[in-house]
């Protein structure tokens, strides 16, 4: 069965999405703010994670207390715009590793071209979160995910904040064991392939280079 796109409607999370939106937001909060919903997303995307019971023993007695088992994660951004949010993961799970894959989108074509690819040297034995604050047509998440499978992963979910409803299409059809952790569902994408209404180039917004 295929699994649906959770998102995540927190209001937390909704505004602070709404003034990433803003155009008006400049490059030191839009920072912030991605970083900021990438932890309260992250604290969604681990509910799931196993538990086991340990024995402690605390200054009063000894205890059973559960603890988190299971794989280690691994925190993958695609570059550059899921860079932004690697800090508000890790301020969570800060003994993740974290690994990276560079892609950019053809300006013509929309297809994403990579040029970059270096992950942790155990990565398939990880529980891996992809990262990128928007999912537009999908191609980007498509074949960064792919690669990881190529790496041997099985173990996979998918982050953005903005999500455009053809890139969660694209994705589930590419992808359909990959459950995909979403802050907002858009309208639609626009001629240029850009998220409508969403936020503008993510990356250009984060690191100032328009
Ligand atoms: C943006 C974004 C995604 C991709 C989404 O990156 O961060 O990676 O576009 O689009 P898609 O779903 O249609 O593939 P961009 O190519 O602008 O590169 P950048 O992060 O380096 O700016
Ligand atoms: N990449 C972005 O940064 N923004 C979009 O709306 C689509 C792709």
């Amino acid at each position: 069965m295929l699994p649906k796109p959770l998102i995540m409607d927190h209001p937390l999370i909704q505004h602070k999405i709404t003034l990433l939106r803003d155009k008006n937001t400049g490059s030191k909060e839009f920072r912030e703010l991605i970083n900021e919903i990438a932890m309260l997303m992250c604290y969604e995307a681990t509910r799931d994670l196993p538990m086991k019971q340990i024995e402690i023993e605390t200054p009063i007695c000894i205890a059973k207390a559960k603890i988190i088992s299971g794989r280690k994660m691994a925190f993958v951004p695609i570059l550059r715009a899921g860079l932004g949010m690697v800090d508000g993961m890790l301020a969570l799970v800060p003994a993740a590793k974290v690994g990276h894959i560079g892609m950019y989108r053809d300006p013509q074509t929309h297809l994403p071209v990579e040029y970059y690819c270096k992950l942790p040297a155990d990565i398939e034995e990880r529980d891996i979160i992809v990262l990128d604050p928007m999912l537009a047509t999908g191609g980007s998440a498509v074949d960064a995910i792919s690669q990881l499978k190529q790496h041997g992963c099985t173990s996979i979910k998918f982050m953005c904040i903005i999500a455009a409803p053809e890139g969660i299409e694209a994705l589930t059809a590419a992808h359909p064991d990959i459950q995909i952790y979403c802050g907002a569902l858009d309208d639609r994408l626009n001629e240029q392939k850009y998220i409508v209404p969403g936020l503008g180039d993510a990356g250009d917004r984060i690191f100032g280079t328009k």
